[in-house]
């Protein structure tokens, strides 16, 4: 295989989808297939990308003129999808969460382990060019060693507010932590550079609703700094907000105020937004995996890590359910 222009196969032609196909155009590659169990969204996508259309992820798989598949299916077909892949011998990029059950986390490290491909996670905020200047300013001691870590997300978790299978307890592996703290998790995880090891969490679900819309948890990190999280919703606006507390200050990071440093009472840093940075880190993510695949080195974001991200969030439902702390131990690597 060369990779001059690499041929990409998105498996799952939803929302997500679009942005990732536009950034394969961008980043100067090549969407060659599409499959989706609607015949329809297959279709879509792929006439507007000259790209073939399928219903069975099969027949995508069996192209051998496909280099590398991006897979943007409901929550519990990731693991399986992902694993033909893998035999299949294409690289992958997968959406996250990884995984819906730690089990499937470990057979996909261990699948990865022995293939000759790469297998790269969709946490897109490793390639926001935001959270990039605040990753580096945290590293570079803008605010001394971190001691606290608080984010908080909303956005509305009402039934209609997103595809139905996100209701569905089996087909999504959970509401809103698996779905939108998997995006607070990793960040509180990539900021501290500690991954979780303690957690103390609460979720509950709305009248009616078969998967949880709200949740709070705290976090212990490793080497003592603490965490907390609030997910919710229920009835307030968008909101995805995280400050991150020091020894010398504090950082903040939210969509409207972009990236802000407090030291001394004063703001020190401050850097905006660009309106079009998240369309920029789908095209850099792209750039990632073809790069990994291309040189044999790791994806930015790879399984070890996604398998980290998606045990902290079961572990905010296990200690929900029994009312107690759990400890996270798993480790994945091979
Ligand atoms: N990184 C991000 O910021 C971000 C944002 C949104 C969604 N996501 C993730 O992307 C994934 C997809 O989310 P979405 O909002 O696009 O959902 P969606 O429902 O819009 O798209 C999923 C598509 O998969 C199709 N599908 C179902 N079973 C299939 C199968 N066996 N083979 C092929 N296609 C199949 C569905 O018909 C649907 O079109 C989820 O994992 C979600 O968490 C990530």
């Amino acid at each position: 295989m060369h990779f001059d222009s690499f041929a990409f196969g998105i498996i799952g032609a939803g929302t997500i989808a679009n942005l990732h196909a536009e950034a394969i155009r961008a980043a100067g590659h090549r969407v060659a297939r599409v499959c989706d169990v609607r015949p329809q969204a297959a279709e879509r996508l792929a006439a507007e990308y000259g790209a073939t259309a399928a219903t069975d992820h099969r027949a995508l798989l069996s192209d051998t003129t496909i280099d590398g598949v991006i897979i943007t299916a409901p929550h519990a077909l990731h693991a399986p999808l992902a694993l033909d892949a893998l035999a299949a011998g294409k690289h992958v990029l997968l959406e996250k969460p990884i995984a819906t059950t730690h089990a499937d986390a470990v057979m996909l490290a261990g699948a990865a382990a022995t293939a000759s491909v790469t297998l790269a996670v969709g946490h897109v905020l490793h390639f926001v060019p935001s959270h990039i200047a605040a990753h580096d300013l945290l590293r570079a001691g803008a605010i001394g060693d971190i001691r606290l870590v608080v984010e908080r997300r909303a956005s509305n978790y009402a039934e209609g507010s997103r595809p139905e299978w996100f209701f569905d307890p089996v087909v999504a592996g959970g509401g809103i932590v698996l779905n939108v703290g998997t995006h607070a998790i990793d960040r509180i995880q990539w900021f501290a550079d500690a991954r979780i090891r303690r957690v103390s969490g609460a979720v509950s679900a709305r009248p009616g609703s078969e998967v949880e819309t709200d949740a709070a948890a705290l976090f212990e990190l490793e080497g003592g700094g603490h965490a907390s999280l609030t997910v919710t919703g229920t009835g307030l606006g968008f909101v995805e907000q995280i400050a991150v507390i020091g020894d010398r200050g504090a950082l903040t990071v939210d969509r409207e105020a972009g990236v802000q440093v407090f030291v001394g009472g004063e703001r020190t840093v401050h850097v905006p937004v660009q309106p079009d940075e998240m369309a920029a880190a789908f095209t850099a993510q792209i750039h990632d995996v073809v790069e990994a695949a291309r040189t044999g080195r790791e994806p930015r974001v790879g399984v070890d890590y996604a398998a980290g991200v998606l045990d902290a969030a079961l572990a905010v439902y296990s200690s929900s359910e029994i009312g107690a702390s759990v400890t996270v131990t798993s480790e994945v690597a091979a």
